[in-house]
This record gives C-alpha cells, sequence and structure tokens, in this order.
C-alpha cells in the first residue's frame, strides 16, 4: 500500500501516570495530504520507575519544587515539540530503525540526558502506533511481523513489598505464572482468581488487603517465607497444584536493599519485625535463594543482587542457572551493551525489558534479539508508574517473548496490558500459541 509514509507531526503534551505523576504523551500524524483532514494520529504514553536503576536512560523531570514536586515534564515535552519533531518532520514513518536513529543523533549522548529518553519513547512508540494504524495493521503484527503468534506467560505480580508498598516486606514483588494453562484466558483467570482468594486469606488472618503501586497486595508479613507460604495457601484455595499448573517468580530488586558501605543487603522490614537487624552478604543471599527454591515453587527471580556485582551474579548464575530463570533488570536495563557483558560472563540467563529503560522501540527489540540468539530469555515489562497505554501488551507478543510483567488483575493501568492481550488472543484465534517458558523444547 504504502512505501513512503511521512511524518507531519509530532506534538507532545503532560499528562498523569499511575501515581499521579506527570508523564509525557505523545501524538505522531503521519499520512500524505493536510494534517487534520487525512492524516493518521498515532499516539502513546510513557512509563516511569521507582526503583529505577542507576544505569537507566535517563528521564528528564523539570525539578521546579513549586509545580509537581519537581516531577513536571515540561521540558521533555518541548524537546518533543522542537528538536525531536525537527529531526523526523517528513521522514518516513514505516522505517522505524531510521527514525528511531534520527532521535538518537537529537539527542547526541549515551545516555539520553540531552533530550530524554522519556521525551525519545513517546515519539519512538507514537510513530510505530500511527504506521500501524496507517496500514491497518494490528500494533503486534505491524511490530512482529505476520509470524507473531506467541501469546505470553503472565507473570503476575499478586504481593508488593520494597519500594513499591509501605509495608515491612523487603522483596519488592511475589508473582505467580500458570505455567500448566493450555491458553492466555485460562492462565490469566488462573491468576485472577488466585489473586481474589489471596484477598479472602488475608481478610481471614486481619491483614490489610490494600495494594501497592503494582495492584498487589501490601500486607505487613514477617519475611519472604511467610510471604510465598500465603500464596502457596491462595494457589491450592484457588484449585490449582502449586508448581505443576501454577509457579511463583520474585523480583527482589536487590539494588534497593544495597547497602554499599556495609557490602551487604539490608532487610528493614525483617528487622522491624525481628527486633534485631537483619543484613545478608551477597553469598548469603545466594545460600537464601537456594533455600527458598528448594521449600516453594519457584521458577524465576529478578535482580537478585545488585546491579554492579558482576561476580556475585556468576555465582548465582553458578549456583542456580541451571534451575530457574535468573533476570537481569537494573542489571541489564534493556542495553545491549551491558547485556553482551552479561552473555560473556555467564551472568544471569534472561532480560527484562523495559522501553523506557533504553528510550527506542528499535533498541528494545535488539535487546530482545540479542537475548533470544543468546540462549537468554527476554521479559516484556511495564514499570511500576504506569498509564493506560497498551503498548507493552501488543510488543510482548510482536517479539515473540513469551512471558510479560505487567502488575496485579488491578487497577486499569495494569489491566490495560491483560486486556488489551485478550483481544489480541481473540484475533489470532486457533493461530495464537501459548506454552510454558520453562518446559524443554
Ligand atoms: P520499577 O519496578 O518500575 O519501579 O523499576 C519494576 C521492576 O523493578 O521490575
Ligand atoms: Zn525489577
Amino acid at each position: 500500500m504504502y512505501r513512503y509514509l511521512p511524518i507531519r507531526k509530532v506534538h507532545g503534551r503532560q499528562v498523569l501516570d499511575s501515581r499521579g505523576n506527570p508523564t509525557v504523551e505523545v501524538e505522531v500524524t503521519v499520512g500524505e495530504g493536510i494534517v487534520g483532514v487525512n492524516g493518521t494520529t498515532g499516539r502513546a504514553m510513557v512509563p516511569s520507575g521507582a526503583s529505577t536503576g542507576t544505569f537507566e536512560a535517563v528521564e528528564i523531570r523539570d525539578g521546579s519544587k513549586r509545580k509537581y514536586m519537581g516531577l513536571g515534564v515540561e521540558k521533555a515535552v518541548s524537546n518533543v515539540n522542537t528538536k525531536l519533531a525537527d529531526a523526523i518532520l517528513g521522514e518516513n514513518a514505516l522505517d522505524q530503525n531510521a527514525v528511531d536513529s534520527l532521535l538518537l543523533e537529537a539527542d547526541g549522548t549515551e545516555n539520553k540526558s540531552n533530550v530524554g529518553a522519556n521525551a525519545m519513547l513517546g515519539v519512538s512508540m507514537a510513530t510505530a502506533r500511527a504506521a500501524a494504524k496507517a496500514l491497518k495493521l494490528p500494533l503486534f503484527q505491524y511490530i512482529g511481523g505476520t509470524h507473531a503468534k506467541r501469546m505470553p506467560v503472565p507473570m503476575m505480580n499478586i504481593l508488593n513489598g520494597g519500594v513499591h508498598a509501605n509495608n515491612t516486606v523487603d522483596l519488592q514483588e511475589f508473582m505467580i505464572m500458570p505455567v500448566g494453562a493450555e491458553n492466555f484466558h485460562t492462565g490469566l483467570r488462573m491468576c485472577v482468581e488466585i489473586y481474589q482468594y489471596l484477598k479472602i486469606i488475608l481478610k481471614e488472618e486481619k491483614l490489610s488487603t490494600s495494594v501497592g503501586d503494582e495492584g498487589g497486595f501490601a500486607p505487613d508479613l514477617a519475611d519472604s517465607r511467610e510471604v510465598l507460604s500465603y500464596i502457596v495457601r491462595a494457589v491450592e484455595r484457588a484449585g490449582y497444584r502449586p508448581k505443576e499448573e501454577v509457579a511463583i517468580a520474585i523480583d527482589a530488586a536487590a539494588s534497593e536493599l544495597f547497602d554499599g558501605e556495609k557490602d551487604a543487603y539490608y532487610f528493614p522490614g525483617e528487622t522491624q519485625k525481628k527486633g534485631k537487624t537483619v543484613l545478608r552478604s551477597g553469598k548469603e543471599m545466594v545460600d537464601y535463594y537456594k533455600e527458598l527454591v528448594q521449600e516453594f515453587p519457584i521458577v524465576s527471580i529478578e535482580d537478585g543482587l545488585h546491579e554492579d556485582d558482576w561476580d556475585g551474579w556468576k555465582h548465582l548464575t553458578r549456583e542456580l542457572g541451571d534451575k530457574i530463570q535468573l533476570v537481569g533488570d537494573d542489571l541489564f536495563v534493556t542495553n545491549i551493551k551491558r547485556l553482551r557483558c552479561g552473555i560473556k560472563l555467564q551472568a544471569a540467563n534472561s532480560i527484562l525489558v523495559k522501553v523506557n529503560q533504553i528510550g527506542t522501540l528499535s533498541e528494545a527489540m535488539d535487546a530482545v534479539e540479542m537475548a533470544q540468539k543468546a540462549g537468554y530469555r527476554a521479559v516484556v515489562s511495564h514499570r511500576s508508574g504506569e498509564t493506560e497505554d497498551s503498548f507493552i501488551a501488543d510488543l510482548a507478543v510482536a517479539c515473540g517473548a513469551g512471558q510479560i510483567k505487567t502488575g496485579a488483575p488491578c487497577r486499569s493501568d495494569r489491566n490495560a496490558k491483560y486486556n488489551q492481550l485478550l483481544r489480541i488472543e481473540e484475533y489470532l484465534g486457533c493461530q495464537a500459541c501459548f506454552e510454558n517458558p520453562f518446559a524443554p523444547v
């Protein structure tokens, strides 16, 4: 239909994310003729993290305390409307790689600190949306091609801790994975039922059922063993078999616990609950995970150690890498340079893919491709600060990642992704495939 689809207009604005903080929204209009009469417009919204990795691309915030506690994104929006718009107006929206290269050039820095990764990502995603819409293709098919048909297994966060909640749970995320489900919608239903049973159990035990930033419950539990026991109880109460049908995944977000001066991981909640300081060395962390993996049906641990501890990660991978998935989030920050280093060192065996950690769609896809070539798995992920934009649902199917991490089935910013996956599954019909990512090939 088209080979050249010119970018006619780029417009950014400041909107709000799921935590009530400002974020960037971008509209890109493509097509021949007069803009506003016969152009096609794609829109995208940019997510934002709380347990942000040191090596992530830079998100530009205004810093003026008089407005939005310094978190405004007016500068980033202005960069969208000037520097980035100037760089890509008239360019071919169908050539995503070239558009993203121009965005990188317009920024000119290694860490995107000039125009901001938040500004760039909004433009990058909105360009893909506009192109898909102009071609009348679903976004996942535009990005992934006709072979894109693998539905991701949800890695559903049902219990929040760390910096995502103000409870005593130290590890950030406890997730369930419906590894025994035969299709996406059944897997989703299983997870939702377990989430609702967990709520009933917490109520029975007079524990809080308020939720953290990603919609998971945030009760004051004593330690990870207690959390994991509650989750296993909820799985069984919902009528499913732990391990065979429903497995558990953890995101420790260990960079947040690491105390550089003490060269150890400090557990503030456990310390408070137990009345004595709980500190674990890197080696003790690995031993702790080994025990938890022995006792509970855990199949995946993300950011088990901090983002700069390559030697520790090598040790962790040697000890647990052939039994479970070890995901690098803050370790790799969706950056192929850091991933290449990890592959060489055999640190971790999987990468978390967050589009705003790197700033363009093409670079995020490069990271997935490098991971898959090296035999690493990829998990497409939301941020703790999200929006109603469901882009990552399409991205997960487009790149055949096989896993998606997008929070609890609670709050519409999270459900937007699950609901979009339901639509994609319906669209694919009997072509849709759903596989246990941990089953032998
Ligand atoms: P974040 O949390 O978005 O706050 O970084 C998600 C994660 O650590 O995976
Ligand atoms: Zn993480």
